[in-house]
């Protein structure tokens, strides 16, 4: 027998769903001393940065910058709107609407949550009932994860935004694109939507630590109403402020602005639908590995039909152990890192790809070549052709 060979001496690929890969412009734009934060180009540099931020969320509303994770984004966003005692509806479709209902409890909301499991997307049907049965209008926010990461399914936006209309209901809807922004198509005021959410380490390409709330007018009547605000999650100051530090409530994430600014520039040089086409193209391929592999009866794809697939993320089924086995062989000797089964029951048996921000035809191909090396060498049984199929989409 041959001896096993490292092969991890290269580049190592982390795609795990976030943080994703940081280009190295981003990488680059960081690596320089300290700025000024009183006088000269950081600040100068706020105006632009904050329009191609909106641009990017497809709004001409409002967006306010925290130093904070998507949780602290999370909570930003509630604490500007929901009074303690008020009523929130979050549809679950994976951990993270869960997370997020939790953090409104936290804040003192009440939360009707409807769970539909970690396979499915909303049904629609159900949100309606749930909102009919509210004749006062006490649900105050609809909380809408768009792509929950840990399941990789994506939510129909657009449908909830009809219902709400359709139903004369005046819930504000509420929407995390932490997974989603810069890799699915998202249109926050095409789309209706309230405020969203976001964090920086995903689909906008740079290193973990800030977030983001986008609102519009609706949102900030609501804001007004608001008996009090805590003083650091107020958006009111970051948005417009008359001096620089009111920004972020004190000293900027300075080299995250400077990351930022060149994330934003990739992407705009791009064009953002050019973006959500390469992710959509991206996606198909690993798709057409993923169901081909699975017509050998081991693995499945968590997420039956394709419309309800996020382009940023995909989240696989083995059996048990068989995801967890898979992802050490691929990370100890290929230097490929894929994402854990996040918020499964059978997390062991589960893996995901990570296929968000500064990703590629090579890089795709090379993660599928990773995965089926892995199948390989573990014996699971797998349909042939998976990376023919994926060329195939790649090329056409
Ligand atoms: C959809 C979604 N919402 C919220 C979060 C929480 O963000 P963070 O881990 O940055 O706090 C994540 C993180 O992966 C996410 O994917």
């Amino acid at each position: 027998m041959t001896k096993p060979i490292s092969l991890v001496h290269g580049r190592e690929y982390l795609a795990i769903p976030g943080p994703s890969v940081m280009p190295d412009a981003v990488l680059q734009a960081m690596h320089r001393p300290s700025p000024n934060i009183y006088d000269g180009e950081l600040i100068e540099m706020m105006p632009a940065l904050t329009s191609d931020l909106k641009r990017v969320a497809r709004t001409d509303h409002n967006v306010a910058i925290y130093i904070s994770n998507g949780h602290g984004a999370w909570e930003a966003a509630l604490s500007n709107v929901i009074a303690p005692g008020e009523r929130v509806l979050a549809p679950a479709s994976g951990m993270f609407t869960h997370g997020w209902a939790e953090m409104a409890e936290g804040i003192g909301a009440k939360v009707d949550l409807i769970d539909f499991g970690m396979s499915a997307p909303w049904d629609m049907d159900r949100i309606a009932e749930a909102l009919r049965a509210d004749k006062d209008h006490e649900i105050r926010a609809v909380l809408a994860v768009h792509v929950d990461t840990s399941t990789s399914i994506r939510n129909d936006i657009p449908a909830l935004r009809a219902l709400l209309d359709d139903l004369n209901h005046p819930a504000l809807l509420m929407a995390d694109c932490i997974a989603s922004l810069g890799c699915d198509q998202f249109e926050m005021d095409n789309w209706g939507v309230d405020v969203m959410v976001t964090a920086c380490q995903k689909g906008l390409m740079t290193p973990a630590g800030v977030g983001f709330v986008f609102f519009n007018d609706k949102a900030q009547a609501k804001r007004a109403e608001m008996p009090r605000v805590s003083q650091y999650w107020d958006w009111q100051p970051r948005t417009n402020p008359d001096l620089f530090y009111q920004y972020f409530n004190g000293t900027a994430p300075t080299h995250h602005l400077y990351g930022l600014r060149a994330a934003l520039d990739l992407i705009h040089a791009e064009g953002i639908e050019q973006v959500w086409s390469r992710h959509e193209r991206l996606a198909s391929a690993i798709w057409a590995a993923c169901e081909t592999w699975a017509e050998g009866g081991s693995l499945h794809l968590n997420v039956a039909e394709r419309i309800h697939r996020s382009n940023a993320v995909t989240a696989l089924r083995l059996k048990d152990g068989q995801g967890t086995r898979l992802r050490q062989f691929t990370e100890s000797r290929l230097g490929l890192t894929l994402g854990i089964g996040l918020g499964m029951e059978d997390w062991d048996a589960c893996f995901r790809l990570g296929h968000m921000g500064h990703v590629n035809g090579h890089m795709i191909m090379a993660m599928l070549g990773g995965v089926e090396t892995a199948m390989a060498a573990l014996n699971i049984p797998r349909g042939s052709g998976a990376l023919e199929a994926a060329a195939a989409a790649l090329a056409g």
